[in-house]
């Protein structure tokens, strides 16, 4: 069964999740006021909640555990997690999906968006060589055009990940269906679904530019 996080549409193949402490977290990062700090802070949180979520189909193997008293059985994740931030603003969120999966293997793809034909420009590609070992959580906060998260995403493919998880905060539906037109197999979680871009490429409401303000560069 799906987890009851939100609204879930095009198959299930978007959730929407919907509680009342990302809303709160939400309307702080869309305040122009909020500094590079409390953003990242802030995001970093979003991300780890959405991530403990959005992760409850990962599956888990049977173990033999010793406790200090006697034997037992448990379980543990039976795949390593990768998690792979599109740089940079993808960073403070995976700072948060590291809170949950601290044993999580980090790839960074750097990926800079052409002001303006609004075309990814790739910088840096430095993934696990077995990224396809286990699922992958893919971390970017804006997934405004999709440019940027299809390019990553066929990064990922040919490197050989195959069960890939795409976490944003907010997306614009331009974005959702240009990702779920390009991959048939990627489920997209995000914590706000906004109205439409802008003839710049930016997301309305949306909140700005998610690099520069986590990381004081407006
Ligand atoms: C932003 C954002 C996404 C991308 C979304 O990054 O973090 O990566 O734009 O836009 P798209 O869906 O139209 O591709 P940007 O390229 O501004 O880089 P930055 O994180 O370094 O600021
Ligand atoms: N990138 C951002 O950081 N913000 C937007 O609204 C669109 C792309």
């Amino acid at each position: 069964m799906a987890p009851l996080v939100g609204l879930h549409a095009h198959g299930g193949r978007l959730v929407v999740h919907d509680h009342p402490v990302l809303h709160h977290k939400l309307a702080v990062l869309r305040d122009p006021d909020t500094r590079p700090r409390d953003f990242r802070a802030r995001l970093s949180e979003i991300a780890a909640l959405m991530t403990y979520t959005a992760t409850r189909h990962l599956p888990v193997e049977e173990v033999e555990l010793l406790t200090p008293l006697e034997r037992t059985r448990g379980r543990v994740l039976a795949a390593p997690v990768t998690v792979v931030p599109i740089l940079r603003a993808g960073l403070a969120m995976a700072d948060g999906v590291l809170m949950v999966f601290p044993e999580a293997r980090v790839g960074h793809l750097g990926l800079a968006r052409d002001e303006r034909s609004l075309q990814p420009r790739a910088y840096l590609d430095r993934l696990p060589a077995d990224v396809g070992a286990g699922p992958v959580l893919l971390v970017d906060p804006m997934l405004a055009t999709g440019g940027s998260a299809v390019a990553a995403l066929h990064t990922l493919r040919a490197a050989g990940a195959r069960d890939v998880l795409l976490l944003c905060l907010v997306a614009a539906p331009e974005g959702v269906d240009r990702v779920l037109e390009a991959d048939l197999d990627v489920s997209i979680h995000c914590a706000a679904l906004d109205r439409q871009l802008d003839p710049r490429g930016y997301i309305l409401p949306g909140l700005g530019d998610a690099g520069d303000r986590a990381f004081g560069t407006t």
